[in-house]
């Protein structure tokens, strides 16, 4: 895995999963930018969807990991960030292939779905998955147009 900064933030429903995923990717070498959550109480998570989407906007990270309980709500706050492509997912294959075929920049995970040994898998594959470009960077930019 690269020597790179990945962010990572939560609502409540992902916390857990998040701390793991955090350890994992310290383990892995990785700099992890936490954006929050910071503990288990009950939050809203579009606003840590738009916290990951000001990091990738900056420039303070290239790629991050979102959690909630299911993944599908922080994702679908993330894309409506016109640069965030978050692909929610649940086995290693769609992790990989969101990176090969729709250059996601943001992996969301299911806390509450998904076991925490299937998202490391999903976590490692997205990290380390090029996107391979061709056919798939007109799909892309289409997307951004
Ligand atoms: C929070 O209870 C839960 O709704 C949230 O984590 C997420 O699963 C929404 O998509």
């Amino acid at each position: 895995m690269r020597n790179d900064v990945v962010a990572v933030a939560s609502d409540h429903g992902g916390f857990e999963m998040k701390g793991e995923i955090v350890k994992f990717l310290e383990e892995q070498g990785c700099d992890v930018l936490d954006l929050g959550t910071d503990g288990p109480d009950s939050v809203d998570y579009p606003e840590f969807a738009d916290a990951m989407a000001a990091a990738i906007r900056d420039g303070r990270c290239d790629r991050g990991v979102l959690f909630c309980g299911t993944g599908i709500g922080i994702s679908m706050a993330a894309n409506r960030h016109r640069h965030i492509r978050a692909a929610n997912c649940r086995d290693v294959t769609e992790a990989r292939l969101s990176r090969a075929h729709n250059n996601a920049n943001v992996l969301a995970l299911g806390g509450r779905t998904i076991g925490i040994e299937v998202a490391k898998d999903c976590v490692h594959v997205f990290l380390k998955t090029e996107f391979e470009g061709g056919r798939h960077a007109r799909r892309v930019a289409k997307m951004s147009d």
